[in-house]
């Protein structure tokens, strides 16, 4: 065999794969050969080819089911693309740390990446189509457009991380407008990041489907998360008193006894303060699922959330409890 037969048949094997992944030629398959086919992924860092690429699959009458992921992936993440896998013919994952959605404080630059074991997860999940694209791409010179979705994106988060949701909004209107995917798949544990996707998708006519998936959780309860890295052992272990404060108060609530809202606030108030490593609690309560706003009294849908600090570590989790 020729010093260059192997690499040269690795290749041939990267072009087969990237052609099948593009939609250049389709054919059923099964057993080995789903497999290596499981085993590429193409890699897309230009918007312009983006959207080329998914025209050509939606021409091709294929649905496109998205993931927009700021990367460091774990389980939350691999469940939505499972869904999406599920649903859909060619499922695409962006990965892109959206400056734009951070406070001048927050912590882009520390952000967790992890390119590489992010690629090896998403092949193994069986994505097809991993979009990266960078920041200059995405904000080029002269960039000057919001999407501001109006009220929603000022409550609970939105309160203490101004612009955030605005940041939000643009990125997520970007990506769809690159990726025209036919599903969205977004977790529940940023319950209010889907609630103003939502709508802006109504209000701007977007034609897709969000889909909302349920939080994944650490068996201590902890709702996983990218920020988890930053904890330390003390620091993670005292996090599961978020999910078990809002376990105890949608126990509180379903108890059929007198409790009203402002019970809940303060059951889950008294709960967190009872954590000594949680060193700030930015706002607990009840909430109306669709406005966001604090609930005079129950529904039948009630949205339990909080967010607190943990050291510099902000947290977020939420339940919905329904009466
Ligand atoms: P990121 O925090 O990377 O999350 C990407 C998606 O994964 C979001 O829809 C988020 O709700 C979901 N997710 C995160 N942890 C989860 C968990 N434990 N269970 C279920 N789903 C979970 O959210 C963002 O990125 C960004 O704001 C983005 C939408 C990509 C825009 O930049």
């Amino acid at each position: 065999m020729s010093k260059g037969t192997v690499p040269s048949a690795i290749k041939a094997f990267d072009y087969v794969f990237a052609a099948l992944a593009n939609g250049y030629i389709s054919f059923s398959l099964t057993g080995p050969m789903e497999i290596l086919y499981r085993l590429s992924m193409e890699s897309i860092r230009t918007l312009r080819i983006m959207q080329e690429t998914s025209k050509r699959r939606l021409f091709q009458g294929k649905t496109i089911g998205l993931v927009p992921t700021m990367g460091a992936l774990h389980k939350g993440h691999l469940g939505l693309v499972k869904r999406a896998k599920n649903e859909n013919d060619v499922v695409v994952v962006s990965i892109f740390v959206n400056p734009i959605q951070f406070g001048q404080n927050e912590d882009f630059d520390k952000y967790p990446r992890d390119r590489e074991g992010d690629m090896e997860k998403l092949k193994k999940e069986g994505a097809d189509i991993l979009f990266i694209p960078d920041v200059k791409a995405m904000y080029p010179e002269g960039f000057s457009t919001t999407v501001t979705v109006g009220g929603l994106s000022d409550r609970l988060c939105g309160a203490f991380r101004p612009g955030h949701f605005a940041g939000v909004a643009t990125v997520v209107c970007k990506l769809f407008n690159s990726v025209k995917p036919t599903r969205a798949y977004f977790g529940q544990k940023d319950f209010q990041q889907t609630v103003v996707i939502r709508r802006m998708t109504e209000d701007l006519n977007m034609d897709l489907e969000l889909v909302v998936c349920p939080t994944v959780r650490e068996s201590d309860g902890l709702a996983m998360s990218s920020r988890n890295a930053y904890l330390n052992a003390a620091e993670r272990k005292a996090a599961a008193a978020l999910y078990r404060a809002l376990l105890s108060a949608a126990e509180t609530a379903k108890a059929g006894s007198s409790a009203r809202p402002p019970d809940i606030k303060d059951h889950l108030i008294a709960a967190l303060k009872g954590e000594q490593l949680i060193s700030e609690i930015q706002y607990a309560g009840a909430y109306d699922p669709a406005t966001l706003e604090e609930l005079p009294e129950f529904k039948r849908q009630n949205l339990f959330a909080l967010a607190v600090k943990i050291g510099d570590t902000r947290l977020i989790d939420n339940v919905m409890v329904d009466l």
